[in-house]
């Protein structure tokens, strides 16, 4: 007899196979048994007849199976039209692997953070079961992009000498004798690598010690950041929203299941695949924040009241264009335009996410970049190498950092970030 998976169950109608699973809930009357099953691979129901088994497995099935009890279950598969997957088995017979008693959650409301107390159980249930599994097909459709596009992966070091996002919302460690601080950011290496490997992207977690407490913020999250020599700003702005298009047609062709169980339907998500998206400067967004009756001037940051109101104009991804100089980082590139501001863009999702993308052409001249790092206070000992890049074969480039997690977010229309890690970390949270 096989041994299968329940998403394999509809290759094997009218077959007797073996399965090994899990019981979420079940439900008796005098003669008939509903076991609601997974395995990881799917969710679907065990139907048992009491006069087709055995006293013992009845009475097993009765007293023994509670929810999250794990077993191998044998018996044949139907078709089911009433049930969402298709297919049901009918059980012949339950070998029991591991009981489970008391399992702490519940059919029943639970606070969420009760449910984060109990994550390393509360990823089983279907939801975060379909948030972890629309995760994973993001990270695979990113890598079929970029190989696409000719890139090559990059790993970039999570232990660093230097933060390129400011020097306020650090980890810091020590590391024997010296100091070190958990990476904020791949770029600087990506930029590094772009100049070797010509396009080269990084794909791993980030950490910033950001004491806000808000729905967009993890002190840990995975950051993919490409960058590209040779490439200007506009080709960089194309790349992004083909990028984002690209992983929302993926999940469209590979997660319905999971989008529907979420709560997103896939046709709100087709016109996020339809290009381009709209671009507005930074001085526009000021305009319109003006007349929406924002009193924003030239200068400011964005928050996410401001985020969520331009957002709002568009339906779309929105590119917010040349922010000041004063609110970004110190390796962009200033604007030939305006000295005031820099040549760079975030990409703001609608349906009031906000920022899912930061990018910018870099800097390419070394004694700029030399009297960035004195107005920042940032050392040549931890800086030097960087400055390098531009000392030998300097060319223009341009890069971006999509965060993971703001983007499942917006995807699955989450409460919060936190949804889409599968251990999150955040100001109140390090465990489990
Ligand atoms: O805008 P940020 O800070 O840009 C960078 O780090 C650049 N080095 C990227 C680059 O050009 N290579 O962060 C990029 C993205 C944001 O747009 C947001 O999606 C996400 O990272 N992000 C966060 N996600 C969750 N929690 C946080 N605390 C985040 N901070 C940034
Ligand atoms: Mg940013």
């Amino acid at each position: 007899m096989q041994t299968i998976t329940i998403s394999e169950s509809p290759k094997h109608v009218n077959e007797t196979v073996k399965i090994g699973v899990w019981l979420t809930d079940k439900r008796s009357s005098g003669k008939i048994a509903f076991l609601q099953l997974r395995d990881g691979t799917g969710f679907f129901q065990g139907i048992l007849l009491k006069n087709q088994v055995t006293p013992e497995v009845w009475d097993m099935a009765k007293h023994e199976l509670h929810q999250e009890t794990s077993f191998w279950v044998t018996g044949e598969i139907h078709e089911d039209s009433r049930s969402k997957f298709g297919y049901e088995i009918q059980v012949q017979s339950i070998e029991l692997v591991g009981e489970s008693d008391d399992y702490p959650i519940g059919n029943k409301e639970h606070g969420v953070e009760f449910l984060m107390d109990h994550r390393h159980l509360w990823l089983r249930s279907s939801k975060p079961n379909a948030m972890l599994k629309i995760r994973s097909q993001v990270k695979l459709a990113t890598m079929e992009f970029f190989a696409k596009h000719g890139f090559t992966q990059l790993d970039a070091p999570i232990l660093t000498g230097s933060s390129p996002e400011g020097t306020t919302d650090l980890f810091h460690t020590k590391y024997f004798d010296d100091d070190a601080y958990l990476s904020q950011s791949g770029q600087l290496y990506a930029e590094a690598g772009a100049m070797a490997l010509g396009k080269v992207y990084t794909m791993g977690p980030t950490f910033r010690a950001e004491k806000s407490k808000t729905r967009r913020h993890l002190t840990e999250f995975w950051m993919i950041e490409p960058e590209m020599a040779w490439m200007h700003q506009p080709e960089s702005l194309e790349l992004q929203e083909q990028y984002i298009a690209y992983l929302v047609q993926s999940l469209i062709d590979n997660c319905a299941r999971e989008l529907e169980t979420v709560g997103r339907s896939v046709e709100s998500l087709r016109p996020f695949t339809e290009l381009p998206y709209p671009r507005i400067t930074y001085k526009k967004a000021i305009e319109m924040l003006q007349e929406g009756g924002f009193d924003s001037k030239f200068g400011d940051d964005f928050g996410s009241p401001e985020e969520t109101y331009l957002a709002d104009q568009f339906q779309k991804p929105v590119f917010i264009l040349n922010y000041p100089k004063e609110i970004k980082a110190f390796y962009m590139k200033p604007d030939p335009e305006d000295d005031r501001q820099v040549v760079c863009a975030d990409l703001l999702a609608p349906e009031g996410y906000g920022e899912i993308i930061g990018g910018s052409e870099r800097a390419t001249d070394y004694d700029y970049l030399v009297q960035k790092f004195a107005e920042n206070h940032l050392d040549m000992a931890d800086y030097g190498w960087y400055a390098d890049l531009r000392k030998y074969g300097t060319v223009p480039h341009s890069g971006f950092g999509m965060g993971l997690e703001r983007f499942i977010a917006w995807i699955t229309l989450s409460d919060h970030i936190r949804e889409g890690s599968p251990f999150p970390r955040m100001l109140n949270r390090l465990r489990p």
